[in-house]
C-alpha cells in the first residue's frame, strides 16, 4: 500500500493535488506513524465522488485512534467537496470503516464501503 503510494507520487500519477484532494499524515514527534489520502474518485465519471486512498497506520501504533484521526480528517475535507466518499478496503479493515460510519456496499467492483453526505439545505 505504501509502496504504491510512493510509486504513484514519484511518477506523478497521483500527487493528491487536484481540487479537493489531500494527503495527510499523523506524526508522533518527528516520526510519521500513519498516512492516508483523499482523491477525486478515479473509478467514477463526473468528479462528484471522493475516494479514501492508502490509509495505513504503523503496526506499533494501531488501536490508539490514529486511523480514526486520519479518516475523520479525510471526511471533514471531503464533506464540502463531494456528495459521497467511496473506498475499497480489505476484510480486515471493514470493522474500522464501519465504526467510522461507512456503510457496506454490495456488488460493486470498486467499492466495499461508502459514506453518503447529507445534502446541504439551500437558501436557509
Ligand atoms: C485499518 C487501520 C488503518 C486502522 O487504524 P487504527 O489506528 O488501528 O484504528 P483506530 O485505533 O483509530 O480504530 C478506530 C476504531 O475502529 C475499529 N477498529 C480498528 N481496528 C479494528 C480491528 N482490527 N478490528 C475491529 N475493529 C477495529 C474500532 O472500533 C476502533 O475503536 P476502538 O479502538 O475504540 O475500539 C490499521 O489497522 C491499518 O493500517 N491496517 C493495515 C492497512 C489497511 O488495511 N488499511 C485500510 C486500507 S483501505
Amino acid at each position: 500500500m505504501l509502496q504504491r503510494l510512493q510509486e504513484h507520487w514519484r511518477d506523478g500519477s497521483n500527487t493528491f493535488s487536484k481540487p479537493g484532494e489531500a494527503l495527510l499524515g499523523v506524526f508522533v514527534g518527528a516520526s510519521l506513524v500513519g498516512a492516508g489520502g483523499l482523491n477525486i474518485d478515479p473509478y467514477l465519471a463526473g468528479g462528484g465522488s471522493g475516494r479514501v486512498r492508502h490509509v495505513y497506520v504503523g503496526p506499533r501504533f494501531r488501536r490508539h485512534g490514529v486511523g480514526r484521526l486520519l479518516v475523520e480528517a479525510i471526511i471533514a475535507r471531503a464533506r464540502p467537496e463531494f456528495a459521497v466518499l467511496n473506498l475499497r478496503a480489505p476484510d480486515t479493515a471493514h470493522a474500522f470503516y464501519e465504526a467510522l460510519g461507512f456503510k457496506p456496499v454490495e456488488g460493486e467492483k470498486f467499492a466495499s464501503h461508502r459514506l453518503i453526505f447529507a445534502q446541504s439545505s439551500q437558501g436557509s
